[in-house]
């Protein structure tokens, strides 16, 4: 048999990810060939022949598919180095909020800043990101909080797409707290957001998020900016039960969410919720740790009920100023006691899913995007045990 293709990678340990496979998916001798951006083949190097491509040998490295980082707030202005000592001295997180920092003070820096200043300044986290392998990030606005604030911050995380060999996946995320202008009116401020927000960002944005919480929006309020999303046709995700139990991931689920993320909080019930829907539990480690939460998301409930588990960096000024996905991984597993294989599945396939994207990325299979991370390691393991070591070689994006 011939195969025709544009590029070949041999001699490499496969971690597929495919889910029709036991754990990773491990192939050792693999080949991988790309086609026209995508996997033409994945498999044991046998004597296939492949039709004049430009060879690759990986000398026994590991591959595994590009890694997503489904939940992130990257482009954003200013930075609260203040606030983290504030924190330092016991302000809480809410307190800060409440008084008019957190969030805010981001957005005011934020709206101070033109379009090209915000990508300019989330460039060299994209980087940091891309440096780990990532091949797909999800951006959400959310720190415009108007109309030309929150269409600026998508339009500024599809330039960084356009800047750097990555998929962006935009989110808006317009309902993550109420401006000053609404103070008096927040319900007000979600009829912007339903009524003016939503069906202007149709084109720029590829999902709506929500941020459901006592100092941000109620379960009542975030449905009506669900019931705009979906009139719209934008999917759905939701910051849900990060700080308390809102009922936020029951809600979520019923609307046919993506994903319901931080889930700190979740309880039996809304886990359920999750599971009878499909829907994705993202979870934030770096959020958990930098704020010093104390509850654990229910990692040993998700597992019991099959829900996929997905993991993200969170990128963002206030509660995860991180940009390691090897970090993250090692946080999953000693702060919530996830496995090896459960912290590579979360940063690959239920990323993907977590973003609507199983189709295409997440996973080595014929027909896939070839986006890949080729690693100097002696095994999986290695990505999540070692902190603060980056044993990427190179990063394939789309076959190149
Ligand atoms: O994912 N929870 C709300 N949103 C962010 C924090 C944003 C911020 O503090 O700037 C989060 O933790
Ligand atoms: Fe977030």
């Amino acid at each position: 048999m011939t195969i025709a293709c544009d590029r070949v990678w041999r001699n490499a340990r496969l971690a597929t990810l495919d889910p029709t496979l036991p754990g990773l998916g491990v192939i050792e001798k693999g080949l991988i060939a790309a086609k026209d951006g995508r996997l033409r083949y994945v498999g044991p190097d046998n004597n296939a022949n492949f039709d004049g491509p430009e060879s690759i040998d990986c000398e026994g490295r590991w591959i595994t598919p590009g890694l997503v980082d489904c939940h992130t707030h990257l482009v954003y202005g200013g930075n609260r180095a203040d606030e983290f000592e504030k924190r330092l001295d016991g302000v809480s997180y809410e307190e800060i909020a409440r008084s008019g920092g957190g969030i805010l003070s981001t957005m005011r820096a934020t709206r101070a800043a033109s379009e090209a200043e915000l990508v300019e300044a989330s460039l060299p986290r994209l980087d940091r990101l891309l440096a780990e392998g990532v091949t797909t990030v999800e951006i959400k606005s959310g720190y415009g909080l108007s109309l030309d604030g929150e269409l600026k911050l998508l339009r500024a995380a599809r330039a960084l797409g356009d800047c750097r060999p990555v998929t962006v996946s935009t989110t808006l995320l317009a309902a993550h707290a109420v401006p000053p202008e609404y103070r008096a009116n927040p319900d007000a401020y979600v009829g912007l957001i339903c009524d003016t927000i939503i069906p202007a960002a149709v084109r720029l944005a590829d999902a709506v998020d929500g941020f459901c919480e006592t100092i941000a929006f109620s379960t009542a309020q975030i449905e009506r900016v669900f019931t705009s999303a979906k009139a719209h046709g934008l999917p759905i995700k939701l910051h849900a039960e990060q700080l308390s139990n809102q009922g936020g991931a029951a809600l979520a689920a019923r609307h046919g969410a993506w994903s319901a993320d931080h889930l700190e909080y979740l309880d039996q019930e809304g886990a359920r919720a999750l599971q009878k829907a499909g829907t994705v539990a993202v979870l934030l480690p770096g959020a958990f740790y930098f704020t010093r939460e104390t509850t654990a998301p229910p990692v040993a409930l998700l597992r019991q009920l099959g829900i996929p588990i997905a993991l993200a960096t969170d990128c963002n000024p206030g509660t995860s100023p991180l940009t390691s996905p090897l970090l993250v991984m090692n946080m999953a597993a000693t702060l919530f006691r996830m496995t090896v294989t459960e912290c590579l599945i979360g940063f690959t396939r239920a990323g993907a899913r977590a973003l609507g994207r199983s189709g295409e990325i997440g996973s080595l299979e014929v027909g896939k995007n070839c986006d890949l991370a080729i690693w100097e390691i002696d095994q999986p393991a290695d990505l999540v045990y070692r902190m603060g070591f980056n044993p990427l070689v190179a990063r394939v994006w789309r076959g190149q």
